[in-house]
């Protein structure tokens, strides 16, 4: 059986670790593609909240072998807290398969972070702060130490060498800061964490071949999203890997005939957390009406997110860029209250309608959302069961958007809980 894609197409938050563990029902194995601890997925089961940041979402399942792919950035100090987090609440972790190629993210990344942000001043990313871009640097610039690097002290010591051969001179001259000590950090790493890393260490390609080879189900779970890719993002306003479906073939291994169903994760309105261009945007009071009943906080950052109405020019742009085969819209119960919604239809630039995303960024920039208006529905729709059992305005929404979109809506999200779903093929 080909492998099955969850992809984030806005600028994540959408939803994609609740759909994944609703997914990952009827799967063998789920695979994080990319991506780190900068990603907080919320899954919420009888009323209980797990929040992952680098687990595969089917971890809840005793079935689901969770396998973090050689795309993912780890931080091993993250890594283990979550597993003690889990292991604490119930959840069993012992099958956890960590790729030996995924790289590992360093206590310097996080500090170069930082410092990077600092430098850019106003013109900053609002990155998380996790180490995210600095780990994805050195990867490029091939001197960054690997998982299976863990297993070996001689090797590990003489890439931490390398690499802070050139590290320590920008903390030092460029930022001013303190060196990093490499014995101390060689300890930490080779003493307290690979113990309980090795374990874990495995040959994720053969994992997951050999499921897809038995006719297994597996599932690639993205973290982030279509417009915060390295690559169709909003660049500079990005994260520092490939989000998109097509991101799951690097870094899970995969080819693209290995996968069949592409789910894009989109919120019925839209989200946004740091920096970066946003044409929906809302300042007003809708715009806190969303927050609010949204809850729009980050899972693990505590930020605020900003608010905008459903851009279907964006979700046009994601459904091409991951092919797309449908889309799980989520949070449709939090438009409940609303007596009116707007869609973004096409962009107003330079008083010309356009209705594809714009290739120069200047002109995302000017763009003016044009939108088409739809009645709201005025009722709760969180205990709905089935799509036919949707007010009529709802399903018309949701109508609307798959037209607009060119991808048909087939699971709707009417609430935080696992069982709060519309499945409309079913
Ligand atoms: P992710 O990063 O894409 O996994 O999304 P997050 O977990 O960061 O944010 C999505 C939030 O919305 C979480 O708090 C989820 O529990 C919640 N959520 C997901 N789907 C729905 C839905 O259909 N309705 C409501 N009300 N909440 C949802
Ligand atoms: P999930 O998987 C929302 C954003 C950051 C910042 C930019 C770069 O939960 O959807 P980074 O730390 O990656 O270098 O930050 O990307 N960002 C996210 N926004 N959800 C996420 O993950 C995000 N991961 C990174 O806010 O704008
Ligand atoms: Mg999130």
């Amino acid at each position: 059986m080909p492998a099955t894609v969850v992809v984030g197409t806005q600028w994540g938050d959408e939803g994609k670790g609740k759909f994944t563990d609703l997914v990952a029902k009827e799967m063998e194995l789920v695979v994080r593609y990319q991506g780190g601890h900068n990603a907080g997925h919320t899954l919420v089961v009888d009323g209980e909240s797990f929040a992952l940041q680098l687990i595969p979402s089917g971890v809840l399942y005793d079935h689901i072998t969770p396998v973090i792919g050689n795309g993912v950035v780890v931080d091993p100090k993250v890594l283990l807290a979550e597993m003690d987090m889990l292991t604490s609440r119930g959840v069993d972790c012992t099958t956890l398969k960590v790729s030996g190629n995924a790289h590992l993210i360093m206590p310097y990344h996080q500090e170069l972070d930082a410092l990077h942000e600092r430098h850019l001043g106003d013109g900053k990313l609002g990155t998380t702060k996790r180490g995210i871009g600095p780990a994805y640097a050195d990867k490029s610039m091939r001197v960054g130490l690997r998982v299976q690097d863990l297993t070996d002290p001689k090797i590990f010591r003489q890439k931490l060498e390398v690499v802070l051969g050139y590290t320590n001179q920008v903390l030092t001259k460029v930022f001013n800061r303190l060196p990093v000590d490499a014995d101390e950090l060689a300890a930490l790493y080779l003493n307290e964490y690979a113990p309980r890393v090795i374990p874990h260490i495995g040959d994720a390609i053969s994992i997951v071949h050999g499921a897809l080879e038995a006719g297994q189900g597996v599932l690639l779970e993205g973290a982030q999203a279509t417009f915060l890719d390295l690559d169709h993002g909003t660049y500079p306003f990005v994260t520092s890997s490939n989000p998109v479906a097509g991101g799951a073939c690097t870094g899970a291994g995969v080819g693209p005939r290995d996968i069949e169903r592409i789910i894009g994760i989109a919120k019925a309105y839209v989200t946004r957390v740091g920096s970066g261009p946003f044409p929906t945007e809302l300042f007003d009071e809708v715009g806190d009406h969303l927050v609010e009943v949204g809850r729009e906080y980050g899972t693990n950052t505590g930020r605020r997110r900003r608010p905008g109405w459903f851009d279907a020019v964006m979700m046009r742009h994601a459904v091409r860029i991951n092919s797309l085969s449908e889309i799980a819209l989520t949070k449709l119960d939090i438009l409940d209250g609303l007596e009116t919604l707007k869609v973004c239809v096409a962009y107003d630039i330079d008083g010309k309608r356009v209705e594809h995303l714009p290739y120069h960024q200047s002109d995302l920039h000017k763009a003016t959302p044009i939108y088409e208006e739809l009645p709201g529905w005025g009722t709760d729709i969180s205990a709905v069961t089935k799509p036919a059992e949707l007010p009529k305005n709802a399903a018309d929404y949701i109508a609307f958007l798959e037209d607009q979109c060119g991808a048909p809506v087939r699971l709707v999200g009417v609430g935080p809980g696992r069982e709060q779903f519309l499945d409309r093929a079913a």
